[in-house]
């Protein structure tokens, strides 16, 4: 029996089991393993300032909340994740039906463009931004337009607006921006928003939220939730201290909401992940406790290597941004060697997450060590 052509236009498909255009796709870096470059470099611990998580540990609570619902790991999760998005609302002060959770808001950010576009769309970033975007849009076959970071590290709103097109579906505004922590404010925004038409989604990437000091800078659910093009990206890795259960949250209206819903794979948000992202969302005074350690200490390190830098930009988020150009890669091998890692984007900057007192100083001796600043 011969079988049927497969491939478009009845072409048949080449030899190979995977698409060839995923060759081009860089792939995604996680943050290296301390215990290996402890190793390797023969200290008794490094420190790993790479991954913009929050050094103190879980909050009071979720090891508990974990512990028992390891208990029920035989079944499934509740899948519409009910009880969750019910407690996540009430956080954020808008209806249920609004939110989405998924593995991750990187997952999410995946599942919105996998809800939004088809094969050949294009979605707006602004360039460098996180390091997810252009994967997840090339993974969905999505056109990446990418618009070139300011001179100050920061979007180009009006560049932005400017590269949509009808093609456009998607445009991703990562606000406080990763890797360099620069932040859009509330009249940039406003304009920006005005300016793009109703049939494009704007995504608000807000990782980073709770780390925000900058009063200009607009929570994305309280200025422009109500808007119909509006979704707003929020994570409990980051200042909720859950990163390696992987969980975050959507808001969007109801029909957006709805459409990522549908699209999420199912049960992502896993049994353990759900009970342990209502006994943190209990921990709320504890949360912002850390969060203003975690700023006392941005700004005191902004402060110092400033000292060397200049150029360093103000941070809104959990990390700073070092704009070595080609000193990026030989500055972070440098602190490697002395047992901190911190994350390099080759040719273009450092980006170093804050962590605690201790570790922000073994950092700082670490780079002028290093005699690359
Ligand atoms: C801007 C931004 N968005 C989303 C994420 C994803 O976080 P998670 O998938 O852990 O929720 C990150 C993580 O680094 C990020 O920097």
């Amino acid at each position: 029996m011969t079988l049927p052509p497969s491939g478009p236009a009845g072409q048949p498909r080449s030899s190979r089991l995977t698409r060839p255009d995923l060759d081009a796709l860089p792939a995604y870096v996680p943050g290296r393993n301390p215990a290996d470059l402890a190793r390797e470099v023969g200290l008794p611990e490094a420190i790993k300032l790479a991954s913009n998580e929050v050094p103190y540990g879980p909050l009071p609570g979720v090891v508990e909340a974990v512990a028992e619902a390891a208990a029920g790991v035989h079944r499934y999760p509740d899948m519409g994740v009910v009880a969750l998005r019910e407690k996540l609302a009430q956080h954020v002060g808008v209806s249920a039906d609004r939110i989405a959770t998924g593995c991750g808001s990187v997952a999410l950010c995946e599942h919105l463009i996998r809800a939004t576009c088809l094969p050949g769309d294009e979605v707006v970033y602004s360039w460098r931004s996180f390091e997810a975007y252009p994967i997840i849009a090339a993974t969905a076959a999505v056109t990446s337009i990418r618009v070139p970071n300011t001179e100050a590290h920061g979007h180009d709103l009006a560049k932005m607006a400017a590269a949509v097109t009808e093609r456009t579906r998607v445009v991703l505004v990562c606000n406080p921006n990763n890797p360099t922590g620069t932040a859009v404010g509330r009249a940039e925004l406003d304009e920006f928003l005005a300016a793009v038409p109703e049939t494009v989604l704007v995504v608000i990437d807000e990782a980073y939220r709770e780390f925000v000091t900058d009063p200009d800078v607009p929570d994305g659910i309280a200025a422009y939730g109500d808007r119909p093009n509006v979704a707003v990206l929020r994570t409990l890795s980051k200042a909720w201290g859950l990163a390696g259960l992987r969980i975050g949250y959507l808001v969007a209206q109801p029909d957006v909401a709805a459409a990522v819903r549908k699209v999420v794979t199912p049960f992502s948000t896993s049994a353990v992940a759900q009970a342990a992202a209502l006994a943190a969302l209990d921990a709320s005074a504890e949360v912002r406790r850390r969060c203003e350690l975690v700023i006392a200490e941005r700004d005191r390190l902004t402060e110092a290597v400033r000292k060397q830098v200049p150029e360093v930009p103000e941070s809104q988020a959990n990390f700073i941004w070092l704009p070595l150009g080609d000193r990026s890669a030989p500055f972070a091998a440098a602190c490697e060697a002395r047992g901190v890692i911190v994350r390099p984007f080759q040719g273009d900057g450092v980006r170093v997450t804050v962590g605690t007192p201790a570790e922000n100083d073994a950092f700082l001796a670490a780079a002028y060590a290093s005699g690359e600043l």
